[in-house]
């Protein structure tokens, strides 16, 4: 099993406390990242899957509990929070609506600006993660606002990866793009992890997207962690899933059915992908190959 990078323990979000509004968004969650694994948390609205990640890079604190990088609380000093910030990048919901800067360049500089790097490898950083994210160099000098919704995405994301974090977290990337700029956007992620080995979170509520990715799935529901494992472990109880309000993905809603016609299926078919292999090599099976 892979080292743990990241680590929530016992952690608990209230909003606004001692006020009639006080609401308990994330409850007792002690999760934790594994260094280079693609890690699911998967949970429907208002299941406290933003709260929860916002506390990973100690921009928000926890009521109650900790967060610990490599081991260290992250909230224990000014130190601390600075090194959590550089070495946990968080891509927020909708990021384009947070570009604020004059050009696209200087967007994706602020956060190497703010690690205190010099202008040459500033520029370097923001150059190389431009080009990783898809965003041509005649865009630089543009503002972000000229740019089309698909590509202000890309430059925010741009923006964390520029910083080369160790975590890169992001709260559903692929939301409210089409399917064509959804599958430009997961590209450029499984990229990132796979030139870096950094460890990627990825928030979403699309069961069949977190089944396309995830080495490891974590369910929220109501603010506690609800299940745990590999996704065929947590696609395999359907009935409670769907008891969270969370769709099955579709394949395993055809395996399921498949099996019941008498199909011998394995248990780990869940995207089209293995739907495909599983039945060629019944297939293959079957004339005796
Ligand atoms: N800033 C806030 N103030 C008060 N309540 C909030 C705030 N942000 C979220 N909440 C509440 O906390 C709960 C969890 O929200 P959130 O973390 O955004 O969940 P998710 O990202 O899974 O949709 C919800 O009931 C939401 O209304
Ligand atoms: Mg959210």
């Amino acid at each position: 099993m892979k080292e743990p990078i990241l680590k929530t323990e016992e952690l608990t979000h209230i909003y606004s406390p001692g006020t009639p509004f006080e609401m308990t968004a994330v409850e007792n969650v002690s999760i934790e990242i594994r260094k280079g694994e693609i890690l699911g948390i998967i949970g429907h609205t208002g299941s406290g899957k933003s709260t929860l990640i916002q506390h990973l890079n100690a921009l928000v604190k926890p009521s109650s509990g900790r967060v610990l990088l490599e081991g260290r609380d992250i909230n224990e000093s000014k130190d601390s929070v600075r090194d959590a910030r550089a070495k946990v990048g968080l891509v927020f919901q909708y990021p384009e609506y947070q570009l604020f800067e004059e050009t696209v360049y200087k967007d994706i500089a602020f956060g190497p600006k703010n690690m205190k790097l010099s202008e040459d490898e500033i520029d370097g950083r923001v150059r190389r993660a431009a080009r990783f994210v898809g965003v041509e160099e005649e865009l630089l000098d543009r503002s972000p606002f000229d740019l089309s919704g698909g590509q202000k995405r890309r430059v925010a994301i741009a923006g964390v990866i520029a910083m080369m974090p160790e975590v890169l977290v992001l709260d559903e990337p692929m939301a409210g793009l089409d399917p064509q700029g959804r599958e430009e956007i997961m590209k450029n992620i499984l990229a990132y992890h796979d030139e870096t080995g950094a460890a990627i979170v990825i928030v979403t509520h699309s069961m069949d997207e977190a089944a396309s990715y995830a080495d490891r799935m974590i369910v929220l529901n109501h603010g506690r962690v609800a299940m745990e494992g590999a996704p065929e472990e947590v696609f395999s109880r359907g009935e409670e899933l769907r008891g969270m309000g969370l769709a099955t993905p579709v394949m395993t809603d055809v395996a399921d059915k498949l099996r019941k016609l008498g199909v011998e299926l394995p248990a780990s078919v869940y995207t089209v992908e293995q739907m495909v292999s599983a039945l060629t090599a019944l297939e293959r099976g079957r004339r005796g190959a």
